[in-house]
């Protein structure tokens, strides 16, 4: 796992933004790995300015989202797809129908999260993998437990993650107690993982890195990874 830190978020997403622009360059029809939060903002900006520069071209990548929260639709505004919509996908000249986020309204999660893993299989597995980190360490929603989990699945919010969210929501009541979240497996097997983090995760990031690997640091899971890098923005 490598960590290079960089001085301040714009320069974050600026080597993000490389790494992202060379992998589409060289796999026109590659498929994404996308995060949401407020840390991946500074890339998804250089990546539609890297489109309206006429440098990148999305008209045949494919992305799965990591999660969703459940029992909010789309058209919710603290939703990941709205999300996703929002700071990305209408900026730049992706087909809406190859882009995938979990639908957190299925009518049975269940069966939602196996149609999720099979997507993803079906496309051969995720090329390049972005992921933020939670402040317990988690990835996607994958929060802190007892044992790494495996596949897409329903997850129980821990309170710190509620609490962290809820800057979001006009009442702290309405943040979602449940999401959908990829699990380690599937991210674990992209080819090549790219995660984002302000200096405020200094200290997980630091556990995450060079701590025992354990599923109650879930990002340590990265340690195992043959291609992961780490951007920390310092300031
Ligand atoms: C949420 C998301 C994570 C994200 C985390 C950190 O919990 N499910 O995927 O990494 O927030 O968000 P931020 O970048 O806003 O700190």
């Amino acid at each position: 796992m490598k960590l290079i830190t960089v001085k301040n978020a714009d320069e974050m997403g600026k080597y993000a933004g490389d790494i992202f622009a060379e992998a589409i360059g060289a796999k026109p029809d590659i498929v994404l790995g996308l995060a949401t939060g407020s840390t991946p903002l500074p890339l998804y900006a250089d990546l539609i300015r890297r489109y309206e520069a006429g440098g990148l071209d999305f008209s045949q990548v494919r992305t799965v989202n990591l999660d969703e929260y459940a029992g909010l639709p789309g058209t919710h505004e603290q939703s990941y797809r709205y999300f996703m919509d929002e700071n990305l996908f209408r900026h730049i000249n992706i087909d809406p129908a190859n882009t995938h986020v979990p639908d957190g309204c299925a009518e049975n999660l269940d069966d939602e999260c196996a149609r999720y893993d099979a997507l993803i299989d079906g496309f051969g597995g995720i090329g390049l993998q972005l992921l933020g980190i939670g402040r317990n360490g988690h990835i996607g929603f994958n929060e802190p437990s007892g044992a790494f989990s495996k596949g897409t699945q329903t997850v129980l919010l821990a309170e710190a993650t509620i609490e962290a969210n809820s800057r979001f929501f006009a009442d702290p009541a309405e943040v979602p107690r449940m999401a959908i979240t990829m699990g380690i497996r599937h991210i674990m097997l992209a080819r090549k993982i790219v995660m984002v983090a302000g200096s405020e995760k200094a200290g997980i990031i630091d556990q995450a890195v060079n701590g025992e690997i354990t599923p109650l640091v879930p990002a340590s899971a990265l340690q195992m990874h043959p291609d992961a890098t780490v951007i920390l923005a310092l300031e």
